[in-house]
């Protein structure tokens, strides 16, 4: 490929995803086109390249979805979920009594093990949310992903990689070689396709946001665009979570990290003690 075409496909994917891709990650492209070149039967990325730069939309959209990066499993990181099961639930059950409404929003939720984890947690939690309407909704810009995720079907290895045997066997039915996610715990998650890069418009308002695993993706303007946006649709006491190599810290004034809690963030204008007696109270 040459330089010409590596600029103008790496700016089509920062255009369409926000995506960075620099020239020392050109074997990703190489890595990633090859299935996309055979399954249109072209010769390879050139040819891939002549058709972008002829506007083809459709090829763009998949070589986009393409690009992305998908991994995901349950209960990543563990700390995520034990702060919403410690410190977030709790304090958001006492601060929403009255509505008995809580929205969760699983930003970028590829295959569905973010949203399915979480809901896991309050089936967990049944007695405790009795009669609560709790709505979980996971998005993400990758139609392929998204419907994995609707399916709800996962293979042995991705069953494996953080779910305890003991939810696997109380949630999953086997299916030949996979596992099927209950119907039950999957009704409680809502898909709906959504990039990051365009306006939240009809999303309403969110008590949790999940935003995990993708922001190290994109470059700073892109981040912080997104971290604003987020923050405007989260109350006061909302939180934000990021993945364990992300931080509002140095891209965003409009988050404080709570302390002694990684990874969870609320608003800025809210004073930072009040954060801190947060996290204290349940003590995370
Ligand atoms: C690495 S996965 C993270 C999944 C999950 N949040 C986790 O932490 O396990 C990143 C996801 O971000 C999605 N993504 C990438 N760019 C996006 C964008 N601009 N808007 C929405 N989703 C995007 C990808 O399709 C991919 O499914």
């Amino acid at each position: 490929m040459t330089p010409q075409d590596f600029d103008f496909v790496a700016q089509m994917l920062k255009r369409r995803s926000g995506l960075v891709i620099t020239p020392e990650k050109a074997y990703l492209l190489e890595s990633r086109m090859g299935p996309v070149a055979r399954k249109h039967g072209l010769a390879g990325l050139d040819a891939i390249a002549q058709k972008l730069k002829a506007g083809d939309e459709k090829l763009a959209a998949e070589v986009t979805e393409a690009m992305t990066t998908n991994e995901s499993f349950f209960f990543r990181d563990k700390t995520p979920f034990d702060h919403f099961e410690k410190l977030m639930l709790p304090a958001l059950l006492q601060a929403r009594a009255a509505q008995r409404r809580l929205r969760i929003w699983c930003a970028a939720a590829s295959t569905g093990q973010e949203p399915y984890s979480l809901a896991i947690i309050l089936k967990e939690k049944a007695a405790l949310v009795k009669d609560w309407k709790i709505e979980i909704i996971g998005t993400d810009l990758s139609n392929d992903v998204l419907s994995r995720a609707k399916n709800g079907v996962y293979t042995q290895f991705e069953v494996q990689r953080g779910l305890p045997i003991t939810l696997l066997v109380k949630y999953f039915n086997k299916e030949g070689e996979q596992w099927r996610i209950k119907d039950e715990i999957r009704s409680m998650v809502q898909y709906r396709t959504n990039n990051l890069l365009d306006p939240f418009t009809g999303f309403g308002t969110f008590d949790i946001i999940y935003c995990r695993n993708v922001l190290i993706y994109f470059d700073e303007a892109t981040k912080k665009s997104i971290l604003l946006r987020m923050s405007q649709l989260l109350p006061d006491d909302g939180y934000l979570l990021l993945g364990a190599a992300e931080t509002v810290v140095g891209v965003s004034t409009a988050f404080w990290p709570v302390e002694n809690a990684r990874g969870v963030n609320m608003k800025a204008n809210v004073v930072r003690p009040a954060a801190l007696a947060a996290a204290k109270a349940v003590g995370a």
